[in-house]
């Protein structure tokens, strides 16, 4: 067997994991305030307690694959491996198909842990840049030089983390020509679709645009369900089984208990009441938000499209990771330090809170913001 190269840490993960349960306010979350077991049940009109706590089945239970299905054109259970969050999904897909050596392209930034398991899975990584100046929209001149005939897999999140965009037709295009021409796979990693901010369509994925794609999806965003740690992969049944074949090796099966609450809230008539509701804390929660970034009078900011995340680049004479762990230490506010996505001078602030800990979170924010600006005038 290869051994794994070396291994780059996965920064913001760590960051999170070890200060989001103790922080006062956690502004470094993508997706909106979970529901609670009660309110998904509530929302069901339906109990829970005659589950058999068992082993689940492996790939998923038909209920859930079949819920999940839907949401893809064309797709039935057998384009379905569910998975424990999108994190095992996109794990399971670099594993069966970033081979030491092949030629990887990744749109950036993003979240860090496709890029990181490329390389820890000894692929060559090249960037595909998303440019500020066009709307965080990838060049399409970078996109042809990034994809040559070697390259093996392009990897895509759209919407986009941190960005919050959603790719335009001619940046689908370009990604999706690009891939015919070299033969490549596209893997999607579409967790924030159904997250989208305003009343449109749910972002339409890359599954059925060309043979050659996997996409990645969970509840742990649109849906706010991210405990129950269920995500998935669509691709064709001969890879889902490749993929199936390599989670026999990983978690076994997802959560019995998570498996059935998922399949609930993807019930057809379950579902659109939950994305609701996640739609109305969007848009809160970013009225709060704009306002505010408004008012302090150092960010630059694009208006996302999906999640509850907005990357604001801020004129302060201070590095994000020193900005992060001020905010960290002295206000008790936890946020993304733009250098965890290889871009500095921006943070990423996360706006799903309740309105009122969004309210009081900000301004604890303020209070570090004022001092700062105090020194630079
Ligand atoms: C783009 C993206 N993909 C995947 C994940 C992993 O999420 P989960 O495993 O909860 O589905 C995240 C989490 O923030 C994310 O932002």
């Amino acid at each position: 067997m290869q051994a794994m190269r070396d291994f780059l840490p996965f920064q913001m993960e760590r960051w999170q994991s070890t200060y989001e349960n103790v922080v006062d306010y956690n502004l470094s979350e993508s997706g909106v305030h979970p529901l609670t077991l009660g309110e998904l049940l509530a929302l069901a009109g339906t109990r829970a307690d005659d589950l058999a706590l068992g082993y689940g089945q492996s790939n998923g239970s038909m209920a859930l694959r079949q819920n999940i299905a839907r949401l893809y054109t064309g797709a039935s259970s057998d384009n379905v491996c569910v998975t424990n969050g999108s994190a095992e999904a996109n794990f399971i897909a670099l594993w069966t198909l970033a081979d030491p050596g092949s030629e990887i392209a990744v749109v950036t930034p993003t979240y860090m842990q496709t890029p990181g398991l490329a390389h820890a899975m000894g692929a060559n990584v090249r960037e595909i840049l998303l440019r500020e100046e066009l709307g965080w929209q990838p060049d399409a001149r970078d996109v042809t030089h990034a994809v040559t005939g070697d390259t093996r897999l392009i990897i895509v999140t759209n919407p986009g983390n941190p960005t919050g965009t959603v790719l335009s037709a001619a940046s689908r295009h370009a990604l999706l020509s690009a891939a015919a021409r070299a033969g490549a796979w596209i893997l999607a990693d579409e967790v924030y679709a159904g997250a989208e901010i305003d009343d449109v369509a749910p972002t339409r994925s890359f599954w059925g645009e060309y043979p050659r794609v996997v996409a990645t999806g969970s509840l742990s965003k649109a849906y706010g369900l991210p405990g129950l740690r269920i995500g998935w992969i669509i691709a064709q049944p001969e890879l889902t089984e490749r993929l199936w074949a390599r989670k026999d090796y990983t978690t076994i099966s997802p959560g019995e208990l998570s498996d059935a609450l998922a399949a609930l809230a993807l019930d057809p008539a379950v579902r659109p009441r939950i994305l609701e509701r996640t739609r109305e804390r969007l848009r809160h929660g970013w009225h709060i938000m704009e306002g505010w970034l408004r008012e302090q009078g150092c960010f630059h900011w694009q208006r996302p499209d999906a999640g509850a995340i907005c990357f604001a680049r801020y004129d302060l004479p201070i590095d994000s990771r020193e900005l992060a762990e001020r905010l960290r230490v002295e206000q008790s506010v936890l946020i993304v330090p733009g250098a965890h996505f290889q871009r500095e001078g921006f943070v990423r602030l996360g706006f799903g809170l309740p309105p009122s800990q969004l309210r009081a979170a900000l301004a604890r924010v303020s209070e570090l913001l004022e001092g700062l600006l105090a020194r630079t005038a």
